[in-house]
């Protein structure tokens, strides 16, 4: 049986007319979860497309592969190993779990160490690191924190000079602390940052840089071989995947910054959704009737991209997070087998802060011709203390456009006409703290897996990302040869011989 023909040929209703149909839809496609209300009721989801949607899953082995990855199975078949990351929060291979723990054992250690002065005196933490190394502690430090920190801490990952340098110029050199965030501990951005901050450190006149350096990696070997002291390399597992890793010493800054606590609670927070995920039947699994939406819309109604939109300014990084989770997972053109992939892979993700982006691309969104399904979160506790207007305006402007979208408004003059029926999905959180934010990205994690699994993607290699690097190489080492016309212009214009 093709079940994907069944989900095509299923009529295609509109949002009102379900609506209409079922006076209990709400409580049929909401969840409350880890304190977190998913609402799912405005995707035309519906419990026959539901139904196939579950048998697809069947055919394609879902439990069978929810369960190798929580098990700790050889599931990332290209690199021939298993994806670890939820050892990291409790459920996994026995080993694997009780590795992770000791290696939060030893970064809790450094922790208390420096807290305690282990270093001399620390104001400042300049954490280096790209893609996966950055983009999960950034968000969470920028989530997360209150302003009255004991450590200012900067995350740089661009190679562009002019993220760091301003970071250089407002530091203290004799008060800050290097964090080298690197699971291959080859990455070439990281390392040229490394150097400015050495020399720079070296400069003014810090007598031991390399004494202020503390390393996270997959590699320990090759961060001693660079010069780290052992005593400062927390590693963690190589079955850990790049953008999977803040729950491992990847998230040291975070841990060190925030404050123990606050990354234990992450963790927690993580090990519910987790285990919902493994728990739920599909029809109540929150991760899994995610994915089923988004091959809906992308495989059925042929939407190439899928906006989020975050009505909280913490959590403004929230879009750049999930487009490499999920851009850098599903975005390929073969199945785990190698055999050409005959259906969309994953969607473009795109976003932005509530409410700036109402009076940016909401226009697209409320009368384009691209349908775009949209995702919307806001969080019921305020991040400020200003007047209540403020953040009851943000939650009221964020369910309305979720209402604007599906309900639209007929007008005769066609400039004015809203055709409504436009898909979103809402995430309410009672409050933004470890827990909830754990909870959060263990779900787009597991959402971004089923996905894949769908599709028969293998979700945790990232080959495409090389030959770019590979030429960036090439061009900088100078090898003498000749790239296209169009690059060699290029070249020469911006460094004439
Ligand atoms: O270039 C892609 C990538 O390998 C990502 O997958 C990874 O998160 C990032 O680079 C950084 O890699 P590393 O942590 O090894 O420096």
């Amino acid at each position: 049986m093709d079940h994907w023909n069944a989900i095509e040929t299923q009529p295609k209703s509109t949002l009102k007319a379900l609506f209409d149909a079922a006076s209990d839809r709400v409580a049929q496609l909401s969840f409350d979860q880890s304190g977190i209300y998913f609402d799912f009721s405005k995707t035309h989801m519906d419990s026959a497309l539901l139904e196939n949607f579950q048998k697809l899953a069947a055919d394609k082995g879902l439990s069978d592969q929810i369960e190798a990855l929580t098990n700790g199975s050889v599931i990332n078949i290209s690199e021939g190993r298993a994806a670890e990351h939820t050892a990291e929060r409790g459920m996994g291979a026995k080993t694997s779990v009780e590795n992770a723990h000791l290696l939060r054992n030893r970064m809790q250690g450094l922790v208390q160490a420096i807290d305690a002065g282990a270093l001399g005196d620390i104001e400042y933490i300049i954490h280096l690191g790209i893609g996966g190394s950055a983009l999960g502690p950034e968000l969470l430090l920028e989530s997360l924190k209150l302003g009255d920190e004991k450590y200012e801490t900067a995350v740089i990952s661009n190679i562009d000079g002019s993220a760091l340098e301003p970071v250089l110029e407002r530091f203290d050199a004799h008060k800050t602390l290097i964090v080298i965030a690197s699971k291959s501990f080859t990455t070439a951005e990281t390392f040229l940052n490394a150097r400015s901050v050495t020399d720079w450190m070296a400069e003014q006149g810090v007598s031991d840089p390399f004494g202020k350096i503390v390393s996270l990696t997959a590699m320990p070997e090759t961060a001693v071989e660079w010069g780290v002291d052992e005593s400062r390399i927390l590693p963690f597992s190589e079955t850990v995947g790049g953008r999977y890793s803040l729950w491992s010493s990847i998230g040291f800054s975070v841990a060190l910054t925030l404050g123990m606590d606050v990354f234990d609670d992450l963790l927690a927070g993580a090990a519910t959704m987790d285990q919902h995920f493994k728990d739920a039947p599909f029809n109540q699994n929150i991760p899994v009737i995610a994915a089923f939406c988004d091959q809906y819309y992308s495989q059925i109604r042929g939407c190439e991209t899928r906006a989020v939109f975050a009505y909280d300014e913490r959590l403004k990084l929230l879009p750049d997070y999930l487009q490499q989770l999920e851009m850098e997972s599903n975005g390929k053109s073969v199945t785990a087998d190698g055999k050409p992939l005959d259906r969309h892979s994953s969607p473009i993700v795109w976003g932005g802060v509530g409410t700036d982006v109402q009076h940016a691309v909401f226009q697209l969104l409320h009368q384009g011709t691209h349908l775009v399904p949209v995702e919307l979160l806001a969080v019921i506790e305020p991040g400020h203390s200003l007047a209540a207007e403020h953040h009851h305006g943000l939650l009221l402007n964020c369910f309305a456009q979720g209402a604007a979208l599906m309900t639209g408004k007929k007008s005769d003059d066609p400039n004015r006409n809203y055709p409504g029926d436009r898909p979103s999905v809402t995430l309410l959180l009672d409050d933004l703290n470890g827990k909830t934010l754990g909870a959060l990205i263990a779900f787009y994690e597991h959402r971004t897996f089923v996905n894949a699994m769908l599709l028969g993607i293998n979700p945790f290699d990232q080959f495409g990302v090389e030959l770019g690097k590979e030429m960036a190489n090439a061009l900088m080492a100078g090898d003498g040869n000749q790239m296209d016309p169009s690059t060699e212009t290029l070249k020469n214009r911006a460094f004439p011989a």
